[in-house]
């Protein structure tokens, strides 16, 4: 039994590692029957709608930090919203989270759709804002400091083949396919690197960095701020390292971040800045991607889920593959 004088740190641990992975599951699985649909509204709403049910299920007083956008503009799972079984007298956790990370790729039947949320003791998750943050991301077993945001890229390549003990051209860099990343697209393959583009999901583009088998090195490029803070919170537990930079294409997005409390508008925020603390990161697979599997269908309504749960502190990472006989998560 948990209750608000429960140290938050001892609820991720003991309630939090596999309750959460309930709520990813349900998010990924209500998606799933939209997978290849052409319609993103609706796939999104369907992870929205499990992933805020799911939420009530767990004993916690839950603060969503990151979440669908501000009150005004989400009718669920928006920036404030409470959210868990026990708000009032449960532990203060603070939640950042996307139901649906890849509306367009499930839409398309893509790669790499994911449910995605992290968790993590009261103020520990940067309240960023819903604008796009430039990124940089290496995996683990580099040297502290090995990317700088403030450099080019070409100085991050070289400083990052160095570090591997390779050429520079045998580095594989992760970039969304933007028309905005041309620039950084040319100046890297004039340098000869291989670069992985992918159309959406950079949440795990970023993780790919810190599992071998994908082969990429680094992370580059912008993307959601939100996304990058998740993507944070799971490097926070398998190590590796990132540098985030908000980008602002307006004054109202400046106006939003300083609503915010963001007062230096250029800073560069590192690993540490992004999610500190004990922290916990959750995902299900909604497509096939490169993190983790999609929800499989099949027959007699019995479904499959691949989810990875992940803590900072103890950096424990768990595999888990679910079985729905149901169709559902919960009850079990
Ligand atoms: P959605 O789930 O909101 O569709 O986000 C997908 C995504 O590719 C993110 O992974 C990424 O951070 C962001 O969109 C990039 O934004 P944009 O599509 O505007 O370049």
């Amino acid at each position: 039994m948990t209750n608000s004088s429960t140290p938050a740190s001892k609820v991720l641990d003991r309630v939090l590692v596999l309750e959460m992975v309930r709520v990813t599951e349900a998010a990924a699985i209500a998606a799933s029957h939209l997978i290849g649909r052409g319609d993103e509204k609706a796939a999104d709403h369907a992870a929205v709608e499990a992933m805020r049910k799911a939420f009530d299920e767990l004993e916690i007083d839950g603060t969503v930090v990151i979440g669908e956008g501000e009150r005004d503009e989400a009718p669920m799972l928006f920036i404030g919203e409470k959210v868990g079984g026990a708000i009032g007298s449960g532990p203060k956790i603070d939640i950042a989270l996307d139901p649906l990370e890849g509306t367009t790729i499930t839409a398309k039947a893509g790669p790499n759709a994911l449910a995605v949320l992290a968790a993590a003791e009261e103020g520990c998750l940067l309240n960023a804002p819903d604008v796009y943050m430039e990124k940089l991301a290496v995996g683990p077993g580099y040297p502290e400091g090995v990317i700088d945001l403030s450099k080019s890229p070409t100085e991050n390549v070289q400083a990052v083949a160095k570090a591997k003990g390779v050429e520079p051209s045998e580095i594989i860099v992760c970039v969304l396919d933007r028309p905005r990343h041309a620039d950084l697209i040319e100046e890297l393959r004039g340098i000869g690197c291989g670069i992985q583009l992918i159309p959406d999901g950079d949440v795990a583009g970023v993780i790919a960095v810190t599992d071998e088998n994908t082969t990429i090195d680094i992370y580059m490029g912008s993307g959601g701020a939100p996304e990058g803070v998740l993507a944070a919170a799971a490097l926070r537990c398998v190590g590796g390292q990132i540098q985030g930079r908000l980008l602002f294409r307006n004054d109202d997005e400046r106006a939003r971040a300083r609503k915010w409390g963001i007062e230096d508008l250029d800073k560069i925020y590192t690993l540490g800045e992004l999610a500190k603390g004990d922290c916990i990161f959750a995902a299900t697979g909604v497509t096939n991607g490169s993190l983790l599997d999609g929800v499989k269908h099949f027959k007699g309504g019995k479904m499959t889920t691949q989810s990875v749960v992940m803590r900072a502190s103890s950096g424990t990472v768990r595999w888990i593959r679910g079985e729905h006989l149901r169709g559902e998560t919960g009850g079990d």
